[in-house]
């Protein structure tokens, strides 16, 4: 296994390595992405395949009086974010557990915000994974997508033979998805490092 396929599961000593060069290494693009949006203070939100959880940090500063939950499917990455947002565990405003997109552990209604950072790549079945995130949102909800890969260029061919498993998908398929998943007021926004955001609304 390459290092690099950490990114698509963190495991063992590779992986531990690769969250804490996520938490940094995609500090940039998030707060690009994050530029996007408006955060309620007391907004519930869910960080959907959070790695090393830097962006669970961000968004409980984003919204002090809110709650933030993070899954990932990785043990190593579970553990680096509950490390990460110790205090925030402590105080009963966060809380991170193991488990996979494509079942989310929540009930109906949870969450006024789901974000995914560099994730989507890896989902299975995006569409079912879309629609298990529209079942756990409140109507109103955002659902935002970040990704450094937009899937226009070469760049992207690189990484998918590097990393197996991982499709880069460009936003008139994600916007496709999201669709087919239930998801309404698609926006798309892009930048000249070819980073792309996707804000999705919840409207039932
Ligand atoms: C490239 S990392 C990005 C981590 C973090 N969001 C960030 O921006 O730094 C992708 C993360 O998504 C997680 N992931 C991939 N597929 C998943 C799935 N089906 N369910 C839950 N987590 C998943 C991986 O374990 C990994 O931690």
């Amino acid at each position: 296994m390459s290092f690099f396929e950490n990114t698509r599961k963190p495991v063992g000593l590779g992986g531990k390595i690769m969250v804490t060069m996520m938490n940094s290494g995609h500090g940039a693009m998030a707060d690009w992405g994050f530029d996007h949006i408006t955060i309620a203070e007391n907004a519930c939100i869910l960080d959907a395949g959070c790695g090393g959880g830097a962006n669970i940090k961000k968004l409980l500063a984003m919204a002090p009086k809110g709650q933030v939950k993070g899954i990932d499917y990785s043990e190593v990455s579970v553990e680096k974010s509950r490390k990460v947002n110790a205090k925030a565990i402590a105080a009963g405003r966060c809380e991170v557990l193991q488990a996979s997109v494509a079942e989310l552990l929540f009930a109906e209604n949870s969450f006024n915000l789901v974000t995914a950072f560099e994730t989507i790549y890896f989902w299975p079945g995006l569409v079912d994974c879309f629609r298990e995130v529209y079942r756990v949102m409140k109507p109103g909800g955002i659902f935002f997508i970040c990704n450094e890969s937009n899937g226009e260029t070469n760049k992207d061919d690189k990484w998918v033979e590097k990393i197996g498993g991982m499709t880069i998908y460009n936003g008139d398929q994600i916007e496709e998805m999201l669709q087919k998943a239930g998801f309404t007021d698609i926006q798309i926004h892009k930048n000249e490092k070819d980073w792309i955001c996707v804000i999705a609304a919840v409207d039932r």
